[in-house]
């Protein structure tokens, strides 16, 4: 698969501004595409979305980093995002940490050495009802176990 350009991820962003065509609306929706094209929101994409979108950087930062999932820095190709407040803490949320930090072979907020994996505990995600729950490469995932755990990172391995 080739390396998307910026040239690319522009006509990615013009494509969401038509959809969402009502103030600000397609701010959220562009983080994300950046998030998805280049691993994290690099200065570039940031740039190139508040040019297209009309809207100031610091404006997109400010909403962006409200966001566990939208990145503003590189933390590898692939984030696995645990809640451990108290639904999940007491559903095995830390045992799933542990078991990352194995597996992964880095503590929390680190990337592995082939820049593809990194972890962090975040709070309440909303998704108490399926504890323990994360967020998987931006998707919400519940009742996670080592084993999906396993299956998500051997999936992200094999570029699947
Ligand atoms: S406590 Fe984990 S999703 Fe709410």
């Amino acid at each position: 698969m080739s390396t998307p350009t910026l040239e690319d991820f522009r006509k990615k962003v013009e494509e969401i501004r038509k959809r969402f065509p009502k103030g600000h609306t397609a701010i959220l929706p562009s983080l994300l595409a950046a998030q998805e094209t280049f691993g994290y929101v690099t200065p570039e994409s940031l740039a190139l979305i508040s040019e297209v979108l009309g809207v100031p950087q610091g404006i997109l930062v400010q909403t962006g980093s409200y966001y566990h999932f939208i990145d503003f820095e590189f933390k590898g190709r692939h984030r696995l995002y645990l809640c451990t407040n108290l639904s999940c803490l007491l559903n095995g949320a830390m045992d799933l940490v542990e078991h990352l930090k194995v597996r992964l072979g880095v503590e929390e907020g680190e990337i592995t050495e082939d820049g593809l994996f990194s972890f962090e505990q975040v709070e309440c995600i909303g998704l108490c009802d399926g504890a323990p729950a994360g967020i998987l490469d931006g998707e919400q995932h519940t009742h996670l176990t080592p084993e999906l755990l396993d299956r998500f990172i051997e999936g992200r391995r094999k570029g699947t």
